[in-house]
């Protein structure tokens, strides 16, 4: 069945004290907003609809990274129902399910979702329900058998009402057409004054269709209204990493040390020790050694290479199979072919560094000249001297040498020993002397004290 996402995202998020819009926080690199859109990746999802609000140009730009196909502004949040009516335009023309989505609630599970879509089947408009530890102020599910009758909200619910632990994750699904028509009944005449979106599910019972509930854990329905809760959330979804790269066939050595993105991608048989750190876009291919302390986003590592201890690989860093890339390293949008390596103390940006290079301690690819970037090309098997300056854009060709030192700002042939730097001079007793001229000044300037 083709699925519109409308997810709902005009909160201020006053709690989160932050210019930045609530959803815009991240966990695991991603923006809350990505993680929520994410959670619906096995279905059929045809548009996707964002209801913004507070801060609604920085959630557009956001949506639109995300290939987002609608963002729609809520001038005024006036409750869940009228956010939701905000999607009815942009979706005039499409026919198929509906499903509302919270942008602050990072962590329903696809396969929540797909069983959603599943119930729909039988079910008209479903709603997701978890039963809660503690209750609180949400929205109660009043069932009856495999019915469900109503929503109430916590501020309306008598005693007895608020006695019931299914409560309401807030997402709700069914056919959009009967949606908007249900949405169409919703009043505002309650505690809080808003339009609700969970009255339609009694307004749908009162029309004689069919309402069900599809139950979840109540972890995946956390939703983040606080920089504690953001916090609590990111340990979540860390230990969940964690657990699914040890499934997945990878050592850590001290999980607990060791930080995912959302989209980290780590082959079996790969090593990583503590204090490792994976921003966004990493992928690390089987057989790969993290060592410690090392730090990578935005980058590929391919079988056998060795990263680290304290290394940076920054975005587009690309390194071949058995690449070793050693100790206060960084390497940021550049290639190394296989074999290559650069062990100690260099900076490679904007380069191409060819098979089993070998970039000597402080190369540095002096890549930028304060307005551009430019290119650095190393030949295969070529050796770079160590605290080679290589000023871009320049190459240096196969088997080619420079000399320690060398500031190479013109290509080097291949095959060819470059020096670049000043000749040495020997002065013969010359450092004797000097020792014992500063040894004078010393006495004069103490006045005979030593
Ligand atoms: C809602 C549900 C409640 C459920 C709870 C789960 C309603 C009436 N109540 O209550 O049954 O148990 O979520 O967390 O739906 N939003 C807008 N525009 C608005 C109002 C809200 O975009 O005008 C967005 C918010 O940014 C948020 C979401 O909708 O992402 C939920 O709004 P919130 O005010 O937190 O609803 P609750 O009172 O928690
Ligand atoms: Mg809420």
């Amino acid at each position: 069945m083709p699925t519109a996402l409308i997810t709902l995202a005009a909160g201020q998020g006053s709690r989160m004290n932050s210019d930045l819009p609530k959803v815009l926080h991240k966990i695991g690199g991603a923006t809350l907003l990505e993680h929520a859109l994410a959670s619906a990746e096995e279905l059929d999802v045809d548009r996707r609809i964002v209801v913004a609000g507070h801060g609604a140009d920085l959630v557009r730009a956001e949506a639109e990274d995300l290939g987002v196909s609608d963002v729609v502004v809520q001038e005024e949040q006036l409750g869940t129902g009228h956010a939701v009516l905000q999607a009815r335009a942009a979706l005039s023309d499409f026919t198929g399910d509906a499903l509302v989505l919270y942008g602050d609630t990072p962590f329903i599970r696809p396969e929540t979702l797909s069983k959603m879509a599943a119930a729909r089947q039988t079910h008209t408009v479903v709603v997701l329900g978890f039963e809660a530890a503690d209750p609180a102020r949400y929205g109660r599910l009043i069932t009856k058998g495999d019915y469900l009758e109503r929503i109430v909200e916590f501020k309306d619910a008598t005693d007895e009402e608020r006695a019931v632990t299914l409560c309401n994750s807030g997402v709700i699904s069914a056919d959009a057409e009967t949606l908007f028509s249900l949405l169409d009944g919703v009043g505002n005449d309650n505690a809080a004054g808003e339009y609700y979106l969970t009255d339609i599910v009694k307004i749908a019972r009162d029309r004689g269709l069919s309402a069900g509930v599809v139950t979840c854990e109540e972890a995946e329905t956390l939703g983040i209204n606080t920089r504690a809760e953001l916090a609590n959330a990111e340990a979540v979804f860390q230990a969940t990493k964690r657990v699914e790269a040890l499934e997945n066939g990878v050592t850590l050595l001290a999980p607990e040390t060791v930080y995912f993105a959302r989209d980290t991608y780590i082959g079996r048989d790969t090593v990583v020790e503590q204090n490792v750190v994976f921003g966004p876009e990493v992928t690390v291919e089987s057989g790969a050694h993290i060592r410690a302390f090392s730090h990578l986003e935005g980058c590929h590592v391919s079988r056998g290479a060795i990263v680290g201890p304290y290394a940076r690989l920054r975005p587009g860093a690309e390194l071949s199979e058995d690449v070793r890339v050693g100790n206060f390293v960084e390497i940021k949008n550049a290639t190394l072919a296989e074999g290559a390596k650069a062990n100690h103390l260099t900076y490679v940006g904007d380069a191409t560094i060819g098979a089993r290079a070998n970039l000597g301690a402080g190369t540095v690819t002096c890549n930028y000249d304060g307005v551009m970037k430019h290119h650095t090309d190393v030949g295969n098997d070529a050796f770079i001297g160590s605290s080679t300056m290589l000023v871009a854009p320049v190459k240096v060709g196969n088997r080619a040498m420079t000399a320690s030192g060398s500031v190479i700002t013109s290509d080097v042939p291949a095959d060819a020993l470059a020096i670049g730097r000043s000749k040495q001079i020997n002065k013969e007793g010359l450092a004797d002397k000097l020792f014992q001229k500063l040894q004078q000044i010393k006495a004069k300037k103490s006045g005979g004290k030593s």
